[in-house]
């Protein structure tokens, strides 16, 4: 088995000689390398430049070989190419302009051909699988559309959401009507990558669990399983990633994910027994958890690989993106653990 068909097979819920692994944001800014690429350039500049993307892309797999590369780009590109006006200013995160308040807001955005548009993305995919070759996967992705939408409206990173929500509950029609359209353009942007040879597509909601269970069913779940349903018809897997997602996950399986992106707050044993035998698991250490020492980091580690270890279909991964201030040594500490070839075929 090479990264990639363990990759694939664990997506599908079948067993594995070990669990693949990678780590949301491993390309970042926690690596000296990284930083060193990103001191010459903007992060958007970096996006764009399909060279100096598919370099920092395979940064993190040549330090320490994961068995999958996710693409270096990020979720609020879309609206970008929908006619936002999109940048990353030091210290304070994106910036979205103007914000998308009203019916006539969301009816002056653009649809955008990906091939197009974001056409650097697959240029990006193209040149990392030259380097990384086909033993390993390349994840692409894009944001669930509530997550997408929640930065169109708010204009920026958000505590609270208070005026998305306020839009939500307002005006839902309107609401609605951006959660369709941020979807329909999802789509083609998502075939683009697969099309330039992305093997996974995680889709990331990383704020769909602020809301309540009977709410994302009701209002989220219709445009989130038309963009897995899309996804999926492109023949690859797909996995929907929502972080606080405890009480959702009955609902996430119900969007047709083939793998399900947990984070720390959700005890292993519980969600394979609420969903295990649906669909594959994905997860789940605390990104924190890097911020202790290598020992308490190995332990950590073995502890979730072994709490997943009845899991047909298991992914490796943190419960969240790595942070920039994270210790290299602790990182070290945590690879060296999950990739160490195992003696007992996993889910045997
Ligand atoms: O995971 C990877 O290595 C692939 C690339 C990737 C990035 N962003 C690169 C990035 C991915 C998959 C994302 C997804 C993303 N982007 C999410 C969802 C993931 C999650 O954590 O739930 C979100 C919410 C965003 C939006 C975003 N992008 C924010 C809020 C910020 C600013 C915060 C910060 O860390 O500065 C970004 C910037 C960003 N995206 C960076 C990277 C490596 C840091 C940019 C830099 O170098 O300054």
């Amino acid at each position: 088995m090479n990264s990639r068909t363990r990759f694939l097979a664990a997506c599908r819920g079948e067993e594995t000689d070990r669990p693949p692994a990678w780590m949301m944001r491993q390309a970042g800014r926690y690596l000296p390398e990284y930083r060193e690429v990103r001191s010459g350039s903007t992060f958007l500049g970096m996006v764009h430049d399909p060279e100096k993307a598919a370099e920092v892309t395979m940064q993190p797999i040549r330090r320490y070989g994961m068995d999958a590369a996710v693409i270096f780009c990020d979720i609020l590109v879309p609206p970008g190419a929908m006619g936002m006006e999109v940048e990353f200013v030091e210290g304070r995160g994106p910036l979205l302009g103007p914000p998308i308040r009203t019916r006539d807001d969301v009816e002056r955005l653009t649809d955008f051909d990906a091939t197009e548009a974001t056409g650097f993305l697959g240029d990006s995919i193209r040149n990392v699988r030259a380097e990384l070759g086909d033993e390993r996967a390349i994840i692409g992705f894009c944001g669930a559309p509530f997550t997408v939408a929640s930065y169109m409206v708010e204009g920026q990173s958000s505590r609270n959401f208070e005026n998305t929500k306020e839009m939500m509950l307002g005006d839902p029609e309107s609401f609605d009507r951006l959660l369709e359209r941020v979807t329909d353009n999802s789509i083609g942007y998502l075939k683009n990558q697969v099309d330039a040879g992305a093997d996974v597509l995680q889709v990331f909601d990383s704020w769909g669990g602020t809301l309540d269970a009977a709410t994302y069913r009701e209002r989220l779940l219709p445009h989130v399983a038309r963009l897995v349903e899309e996804a999926k018809s492109n023949g690859v897997p797909v996995i929907l990633y929502v972080n606080g997602c405890a009480h959702l996950l009955e609902v996430m399986a119900d969007s047709g994910a083939h793998v399900l992106g947990i984070d720390w707050r959700v005890d292993p044993k519980e969600a394979i027994a609420r969903v295990g035998d649906r669909v594959a698991l994905q997860g789940n250490l605390d990104p924190c958890t890097l911020f202790g020492p290598p020992d308490v980091v190995r332990q950590k580690a073995r502890q979730t690989l072994d709490a997943f270890a009845d899991q047909k279909g298991f992914i490796f991964n943190l419960g969240s993106g790595i942070l920039p201030k994270t210790p290299l040594d602790s990182v070290q500490a945590l690879w060296e653990t999950v990739l160490q070839p195992s003696t007992a075929p996993h889910s045997a």
